[in-house]
Order: structure tokens, then sequence, then C-alpha cells
């Protein structure tokens, strides 16, 4: 494989197998991203042709969303082939030439790997339905007969994510109704046997095939599922229960111990190369300590910290949510991996651009569609914000595609575009997931912003004009400045390059973070070596601490105004 080389201007704190523990990977939602061949569509060309914006920008990876044959029944996430590319995507021939042109980049190429299910239209399947009960083949997924005189009852009172019942009646061979297989997501996304070694094989395999070619890590799908009670116990849901978290210990799909064995697995195959491949894993459980168990050192190396995700716009959520992940890693040495947005979840402009929970109330409903209007500048203004305090944490970062320029959540999409299965799943009770994967605006003007020469997939409002990159390359105080500048601050600060490797715990801190008292609706606190960051959530100024300013996330003088964040140097005193 080419060899990840560091970018230029930097002593690159990257540049060795911990990559990981300080790194900035940005999201691509290849479907969105850029349409090199002119059908609506983003694709694998049109990613390539990106990668100096990626370099620019100074993200040391990529994670790319599913891009393997599928039908698309859930944007990819129903692979019908994990050794190939899609066709509306590019070739296998043009996935390797993008690889190794991210690697001469300097940029680490991250695939996402779905190993709960499968696509309905994947090979297994297909044989599993042909070859009947009792087969080999169908011992690969979770078939069982259905309850009642006539079996027309679905084994259990389990629900899909995206709504309705998680088990799927089939017609056998002979033509009669026959058995239910399971499906925690569509219909089309059949779950997989973990179980059976025969699966176990395949994945491992997988994994090596991409590895081979040299794919630097993994993106987990639904890491924390994959096993499940074999007794198949009711769940007995209350009505308003939360999709894909659970608070049970013992719960008969999410989080099972047993799903630990998995990645040992996993983690010996990825140990075995030269570099060593990482893993990130998209799990969504109880709490920050649940997620630490799938950071033990012989298990994955990161995991998304979707804590953060959920925590308001305040001071002490924020600070709580911070510390409570960052000391839960420490304890098994791993570096938390913050993130504001991504594919799944309302864009993060639109979440702070709304009236957040107060004290006491619950944590921001990230699965829900919205409730009101956001309050987009005011969005704006607080994801600035929000980007410098994250960067300036200790661990690994995560961006998704189109922060960088600002984008808000499209939420008026016709339902005639829709696309995402949530929305037929649910009854047209909700509107779904596609309004943050709404295509990229690259230029000012053209079609789709330059996205591509054909309309997009979906509409983009016209208002993203301004919010181009071209409309924002040249402008000092663009959001995509804002990125650039402290992405290149960060790789190359001496406090913040710095890779942890591991904290100690030490009394409300770690060794590497102090938190500073500034009240209750101010964050401050300082990395060991002399940096300091401060962000302001009250509704007034306040004073600026001395410190030479390194940067801030909208122009200041004096005093640090509301909703804005400060990094200053405070190792030497400013007067
Ligand atoms: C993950 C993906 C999501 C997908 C689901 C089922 O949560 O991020 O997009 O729909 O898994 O694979």
């Amino acid at each position: 494989m080419t060899e990840p080389k560091p970018h230029a201007d930097t002593a690159d704190p990257s540049d060795s197998t911990d990559w990981w523990r300080t790194g900035v990977t940005y999201q691509v939602y290849i479907r969105s991203f850029a349409d090199a061949d002119g059908d609506g569509l983003g694709d694998v060309e049109g990613m390539r042709s990106r990668l100096p914006y990626l370099a620019a920008l100074g993200v040391d990876a990529v994670w790319i969303n599913p891009w393997y044959p599928s039908p698309q029944a859930d944007g990819g996430y129903d692979v019908a082939d994990y050794r190939d590319v899609e066709p509306a995507f590019g070739t296998l021939d043009e996935g390797q030439r993008f690889i190794d042109d991210a690697h001469a980049n300097g940029i680490r190429v991250i695939l996402d790997i779905v190993p709960n299910h499968t696509s309905d239209r994947h090979a297994w399947f297909v044989a599993a339905l042909a070859a009947g009960p009792g087969s080999r083949e169908r011992a690969r997924y979770i078939f069982r007969p259905g309850l009642g005189a006539d079996g027309d009852e679905p084994p259990n009172d389990w629900e899909a994510t995206f709504g309705g019942s998680a088990w799927e009646r089939v017609t056998e061979p002979d033509g009669t109704p026959g058995e239910w297989y399971l499906h925690l997501f569509a219909v089309e996304q059949p779950d997989l046997n973990w179980d059976n070694r025969e699966v176990r094989d395949e994945f491992l395999d997988v994994l090596r095939f991409w590895f081979d070619r040299g794919v630097d890590g993994f993106r987990i799908d639904v890491a924390h599922g994959l096993i499940k009670d074999p007794a198949l116990p009711d769940l007995d849901l209350p009505e308003d229960h939360t999709p894909v978290i659970s608070d049970r210990i013992d719960h008969p799909f999410w989080d099972r111990p047993q799903v630990h064995e998995v990645y040992r697995e996993w983690r010996e195959v990825a140990d075995s190369y030269d570099p060593p491949r990482t893993f990130v894993a998209e799990a969504w459980v109880a709490n920050a300590e649940r997620l630490a168990a799938y950071l033990r050192t012989d298990e994955l190396h990161t995991a998304f910290d979707f804590d953060m995700v959920r925590a308001p716009w305040r001071a002490d959520a924020l600070i709580t949510t911070a510390q409570s992940s960052l000391e839960s890693h420490a304890l098994v040495g791993a570096p938390v991996t913050w993130v504001l947005s991504n594919h799944d979840i309302l864009r993060h402009v639109s979440r702070y651009g709304r009236v957040q929970p107060r004290r006491g109330e619950d944590a921001v409903d990230v699965f829900s569609d919205p409730v009101g209007t956001p309050d987009v500048a005011l969005g704006r203004r607080r994801a600035r914000a929000a980007i410098l305090f994250e960067l300036a944490l200790p661990g690994a970062v995560y961006l998704y595609q189109g922060e960088e320029l600002g984008l808000e959540e499209v939420e008026d999409l016709p339902e005639s575009v829709l696309a995402d299965p949530i929305w037929e799943l649910s009854g047209h009770t909700r509107r779904g997931r596609d309004g943050c994967r709404v295509p990229i605006p690259w230029t000012e003007s053209g079609p789709s912003f330059g996205f591509g020469d054909a309309k997009p997939w979906l509409p983009q409002p016209a208002a993203w004009s301004a919010q181009s990159v071209e409309a924002q390359d040249g402008d000092p105080e663009s959001m995509l400045s804002l990125y650039r500048d402290a992405l290149r601050i960060r790789r190359s600060h001496p406090v913040l390059a710095h890779p942890v490797v591991a904290h100690s715990v030490v009394e409300g801190a770690t060794s590497e973070l102090e938190w500073l008292d500034m009240g209750q609706e101010v964050i401050g606190f300082r990395r060991a070596g002399g940096f300091t960051c401060i962000v302001n959530l009250s509704d007034s100024d306040i004073d600026l601490p001395a410190g030479d300013i390194v940067l801030t996330s909208v122009p200041v003088t004096d005093t640090i105004p509301s909703d804005v964040t400060v990094w200053l140097d405070t190792n030497t005193a400013r007067d």
C-alpha cells in the first residue's frame, strides 16, 4: 500500500500508528458529496476529485459511508456484496485509485462495515430463502417459526428501529406461508446470526479483503447490536421508548456482553497489519462506562461519543458530559472520539439554533423530527464556538461533511423526495434523516451549486449559494476559514497536537485537563502544557483572561461575548 504522508507544512503528530488518538476524520456521505458522472448521485470519482479540498482542510482521514453494491433501501446500509463497489458509485478499481490517491494526499481511508445485517439481495439471504427451514443457509440469519395455530404471529414483540414489527414472514420454496426472519432495521435488512461461526469467519475475511487493499480502518455500524438473546424474550416496551438506546442492563439485543468477543477477534486481524489498522464503533449505549467497555486494549480503538451529541448547549451539561467521557475512557487508556453531527441526526447548527433543554429536562432527542423553527444565525454562531470547544479537548474528532460550511438541516424537503425508509416505515409520521443528507454546495451558482451537472437526488436550498465552498473560500471570517485555521493550529500546536496515550483520573479532572471555575454559564479548562479554552455560554460579555490569543470563534477584543470560544496560550501571561 502507499503509506500516508504527513501534510507538508506541519510537524505531524498523526504520523504514527497512534494517529487515531488525536486524528480528525471527515465523514463523506458518498451520495451527497460530489457527482462526477452527472447522474445526480455522488460517486467515487467525485470524492477523488475533491481530495485536494480535504487535504487543504487539514483532516487526517476520511470515513466513507457504505460504498458497496446495494439496492439502497437504507442509503447503502443494506449491503449486497461486501467485496465490491456499488456500480452507481464506481468500480473496485476506482475505489483502489481513491485509496491510493487519498494516501498520496496524506489522508487515511476508513470504510464502513455493516455486520448486524445484510441486504435481502445478498447471496446468503437469497440462498436462505431458497433452502428452507432447518438449512445451513438459514442458520446464518435469525429465522423462527411464528406463534399462534397457523404461525401467523411474529415470534415476539420486538419492533424495528425504523418502525413496525422487527419480524417478516417469508413464503417457503413450496409456496406456503413459512418462517419469520428478524430485521432490527428495514425489512430489506435481515439480521445475521452472530452465534454462527461461519458468519464470524466471513467478516474476518471481509476485513482482510479491504485491509489488503490499503484501507486504514473501519467504522462499525450498529456495533452494539449483533448478539441476540437466543431465548428471544418479549420486550414489553413502554409506548415512548427510544429506538436504539436502552438503559436496560440485560437487553435482549443491544449491548450484550458477548459482542465483545467479536471485537477481540477483529482486533487481532487489525493488529496483524503494518501499520496496524483501526476501528471506530457506532455504539448507542446507556452511558460512558458501557461505551468504554468497547475500548479495552484488546478490543476497538475508538467509539463515537454520542453523549456530546445529546448534550444541550449549556455549560453545566457540556462540562459534565465531557468529564464523564474523559474519565471513563481514561480508565481503559482510550481517547474520547468527539462528534457533533453525522448522517443520522439533526445537523448541529439546527440543534443549537433551537431553544435548549433546561437543567433537569431530558437530553436533546436527536432521533425524532425536530419541533419548532431554528434560529440558523444563532445556531451557526454556537456551531463556531462548539467546534473550537471540541477541537480543544483531548481526543479524536469526527467532522460530518458540510459542517465546515455551516450547513443547517434542510427541514422543508418536499414529501415527494423523501428517500429515508423511516418515512414509509413510520407510516409517514417521521420524516427521517434526509434533511442532513442534502448534497454539498461547492460553487455559488450552477444547477446543483457545483455538486454535479445534473439535478441532485435531493434539492438544495437556494440560500446555500452563500454557504458554498466558493463563497467561503477567500473570506477569513467564514466557517470554512475557521475550520481550516483550527485544524492547522491543532496539528502543530505543542499542546493540542500532543497525542494523549493514557490519562489518569485525578479527583474530578484528568491528568490532561483541569476545569476552571468560571461560574455556572462559562466553560473554562486548561490543558497540561499551558493552553486554555474558554466558552462563554452566558448572555453577557465576560472579561478575557490573561494569555496570548491563539484563535477565537469570532473576532474579540478585551471581552468574550456570548456564545464565543477563545483559545489562549497561557504559558506566558499577556502582560
Ligand atoms: C446505523 C447507520 C444508519 C443505518 C443503520 C442501519 O445507525 O448509521 O444510517 O440506517 O445503522 O444500518
